[in-house]
């Protein structure tokens, strides 16, 4: 494939190398001549079109993209419309071997795109008439690019949507490894309102974040099912008079379904909302995961130490580590956000079916998947070799007001009423900071509480004490390693299957 991903200026000048506006423009006899300079609808019209139409018109320097999939696309409908003898066996041939040069040429980069071009259904068809004449020119019977295009964005989806939940696993594998890895030892204070709460071990912390994942898999998954649809013999929008057989396309194809209504079927770009949805709150948990490496990476945290190969200096500060890896997983769930809003407005106003606005879906979801594959990769890259600092997190944890909970729940133990309870510990912890009196030494002097209640401000015995089902303590934890280990293993034969 060429690199689909380069916009670069020269290649954009060739399809701006449209007909000369005035005299020179050729007239559409002469567009006839000239293969290369014919539009797909040229019979209709005496005029070619306008520079200024190509300009706003063309989605080639995007779409290039689904190269692959309008080829495997057209390799079906080809093969249907022979099934139904709309082709001669010969023409299928013929035009199944232009097809494969088309790809050979795309592959080695020497398609010539042709200044009409304006997509690329239009570049495949055009190449494969000037390659194989009249059996090329039958490749669109029965076809619309309305159906076209919405295959070709469905079969892209469909296996992006897999690529997909491959990265979101690989971080939640490499997350999963490194709460595996520090286990019991390693516990911070666990926030609310970004402000210390109660200690959790940190496995609990980075699992949560795989959980978070876990429901973005489930996403991505149904974006897949959801993509799994083939609109292919719905045509303009209403079907054809020639005996079209969908069902065999949608088999071949590999798809689950076909559509039940050709309206929708050339319409519906809910599976594009989708993804775009599901991208967009998946970079958003990739940015709130990317926001806690800022802020622990800090000196003012100092929980972690980031890799060197996943940090950036500063062109003028020489002491500066960065996190920017972090900070542009972050920055990036705004334009991820955008897309998302962008695209709902543009389907709102819609009647049925097709519009050419639909055009507009596929920039934002090729940069949705873009941006949050890289996002994935740079920050499973990151986690794999981040060092927790385990004795900053315990000393932030080791506080004594962090036991604060605990003393409560000693004093209910003992039959006190939670809310009296709180509001004895609650006077102590307030005495404490304003006498600057250890905490210790006034639990020890309130007769309420026994000698044994001082174990409850050791360091790591309020982590030690979370032990809820699935909460923040040794406990706990692993029934939550159980339970982990066992959705990964759902993604896995997910993806193997
Ligand atoms: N480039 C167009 C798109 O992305 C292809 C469909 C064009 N259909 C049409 N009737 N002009 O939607």
């Amino acid at each position: 494939m060429p690199d689909l991903e380069t916009e670069g200026e020269d290649e954009r000048r060739t399809y701006r190398a449209t007909p000369e506006p005035g005299p020179e423009r050729p007239a559409p006899e002469a567009q006839e001549r000239g293969s290369r300079t014919r539009t797909l609808w040229h019979g209709r019209f005496a005029q070619g079109p306008a520079d200024a139409l190509m300009d706003l018109s063309v989605s080639l320097p995007f779409d290039r993209r689904l190269a692959h999939d309008d080829l495997h696309g057209s390799r079906a409908h080809v093969d249907m419309l022979a099934s139904v003898g709309l082709l001669t066996e010969a023409e299928r041939f013929a035009i199944a071997d232009a097809l494969d040069r088309v790809e050979a040429e795309l592959n080695g980069e020497t398609f010539a795109f042709a200044p009409t071009d304006e997509d690329i259904h239009t570049a495949v068809e055009r190449r494969v008439t000037e390659l194989v004449g009249d059996a090329g020119a039958k490749l669109h019977t029965g076809r619309s690019r309305n159906d076209q295009v919405a295959l070709d964005l469905r079969l892209w989806l469909r296996r992006e949507a897999r690529s997909v939940v491959l990265r979101l696993h690989d971080l939640q594998t490499v997350l999963v490894r490194r709460a595996q890895e520090c286990g019991d030892d390693d516990y911070l204070p666990g926030y609310t309102h970004l402000q210390r709460a109660q200690p959790v071990l940190l496995a609990h912390h980075l699992l949560a974040h795989v959980w978070a994942l876990g429901r973005d898999v489930e996403r991505w998954q149904a974006v897949a099912a959801r993509a799994d649809v083939s609109p292919l013999g719905a045509g303009a929008l209403a079907g054809s008079s020639l005996p079209l057989d969908p069902d065999r396309v949608a088999r071949s194809l590999g798809f689950a379904h076909r559509f039940e209504n050709s309206l929708d079927a050339v319409s519906d770009r809910d599976f594009v909302a989708e993804a775009l949805f599901a991208a967009a709150l998946a970079q958003v948990h990739l940015s709130r995961l990317g926001e806690e490496v800022v802020l622990w990476s800090s000196e003012e945290f100092g929980f972690l130490r980031l890799p060197d190969e996943f940090s950036t200096g500063s062109s003028m500060l020489p002491q500066k580590k960065n996190p920017d890896v972090a900070e542009l997983a972050r920055g990036k769930a705004g334009r991820v956000i955008g897309g998302l809003a962008g695209f709902l407005a543009t389907l709102k106003g819609l009647p049925l079916a097709y519009n050419r606005d639909l055009q507009e879906d596929k920039e934002p979801l090729f940069d949705a998947v873009d941006t949050l594959t890289l996002s994935l990769l740079a920050l499973t890259g990151l986690f794999d070799a981040v060092e927790p600092v385990g004795d900053r997190m315990r000393a932030a944890a080791d506080v004594e007001t962090t036991a604060a909970t605990d003393l409560a729940e000693y004093l209910v133990e003992r039959g006190t009423p939670f809310r009296q309870a709180h509001a004895v510990v609650g006077a102590l912890v307030r005495q404490s900071l304003e006498r600057r009196i250890p905490l210790t030494e006034l639990v020890e002097a309130e007769p309420r509480f026994g000698a044994d209640a001082q174990d409850l401000l050791a360091p790591g015995a309020a982590v030690r004490r979370r032990t809820t089902p699935g909460g923040g303590g040794p406990v706990p934890l692993v029934a939550q390693l159980v339970a982990v280990r066992e959705l990964l293993a759902r993604e896995q034969a997910w993806l193997d299957a």
